[in-house]
């Protein structure tokens, strides 16, 4: 596509929920308190929870990551084809990535890119790049979690010719249960007028052996990535925690189509959190993690079911990831 030279401001930030320290605490004494206790993946992703992350992506065994990329680079003209020229795009998390960079490159002059995510520097950083390398799109970010509403800028809620985009790269979808995916999708379906688009990357499933190893690579980064979730507590309550009492363990569970990740206690423990007291037997584990895992037809009927056409589906030679376009009807 072509860019334009004229100045793109820095961007403007709107301001929408930061979970805060007594919502996070909420959350971690009730996950603590149930008889399976389970802690939201959401609360990964601290400054070093987000540079774990992106290390795994850059892990042998983690294909999503460059599987996604090579989809998006191998049908990038067939999905500008489809998408048109002049949309304004949403995209939930951050936009920091080569992915937003191969979409805005490669649809026909997109007008607007409203990145939300939850992490201020990670947005004001990435936004100021992208206003940069691409003058001629109005760079929107948006601060909030978007796991709850998010208010809109006018530019994404007026009613325009110009088509929408929602952007859902990396089969974040993956991470909410069955029930959430389908609110969620049915939440971006409200966002969007009849004619609008969603592209959302989805993982498929696939043999055991490559899913366990995904989340399980060799150099211990994704173990990493779920122990830092005790770190986090441990730097931001009052506590005795001791994430060396913890190891990661990830699998696949086969009847739910999904990876489970947990953290196994290594001794009977007790554990206290700003006064409450939680015991662990060894052995005993925290949930913290599924990644849903789904068969195209299941994918597609969820789509349908929250108001979406089902369109083209990308897909890498090996069928290990997919890229869906759904048209909202
Ligand atoms: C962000 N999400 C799609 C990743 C996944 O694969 O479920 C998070 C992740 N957890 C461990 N490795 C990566």
């Amino acid at each position: 596509m072509m860019h334009n030279t004229q100045t793109n401001a820095v961007p403007s930030m709107i301001d929408n929920s930061i979970p805060h320290h007594q919502e996070f605490l909420r959350d971690v004494l009730h996950g603590l308190s149930q008889p399976q206790k389970t802690l939201p993946c959401k609360y990964f992703y601290d400054e070093r929870g987000s540079q774990l992350f992106e290390a795994i992506c850059s892990t042998p065994e983690y294909y999503i990551t460059r599987t996604e990329i090579d989809i998006l680079k191998r049908y990038m003209a067939d999905i500008a084809a489809i998408v048109g020229s002049h949309c304004d795009i949403l995209e939930f998390g951050s936009g920091a990535g080569i992915k937003i960079r191969l979409l805005l490159d490669g649809l026909t002059d997109p007008r607007s890119y409203i990145p939300i995510d939850i992490s201020m520097e990670i947005l004001e950083a990435s936004a100021r790049e992208l206003a940069q390398q691409f003058p001629s799109v109005q760079v929107i970010p948006i601060v909030g979690d978007y796991h709850k509403d998010i208010q809109l800028p006018d530019a994404f809620r007026r009613q325009t010719p110009q088509r929408k985009l929602v952007f859902f790269p990396g089969s974040t979808i993956s991470n909410f249960t069955r029930p959430e995916a389908q609110t969620f999708l049915q939440r971006i379906r409200r966002l969007l007028t009849e004619g609008d688009g969603l592209l959302i990357g989805v993982d498929c499933i696939k043999d055991t052996e490559i899913l366990n190893a995904a989340y399980n690579d060799a150099a211990g980064v994704t173990a990493a990535f779920n122990l830092n979730l005790l770190h986090r507590i441990k730097n931001t309550f009052s506590t005795n925690l001791k994430p060396q009492h913890f190891f990661h363990h990830a699998y696949f569970n086969a009847r739910e189509a999904r990876i489970e990740m947990h953290l196994v206690s290594k001794l009977d423990q007790i554990v206290e959190v700003e006064k409450t007291r939680f015991s662990l037997r060894k052995g005993e584990t925290i949930h913290t993690e599924n990644s849903y895992k789904y068969a195209l037809p299941v994918f597609a009927s969820m789509a349908q079911q929250a108001g979406f056409t089902t369109g083209k589906v990308w897909q890498d030679p090996g069928q290990l990831f997919s890229l869906h376009y759904l048209t909202a009807h």
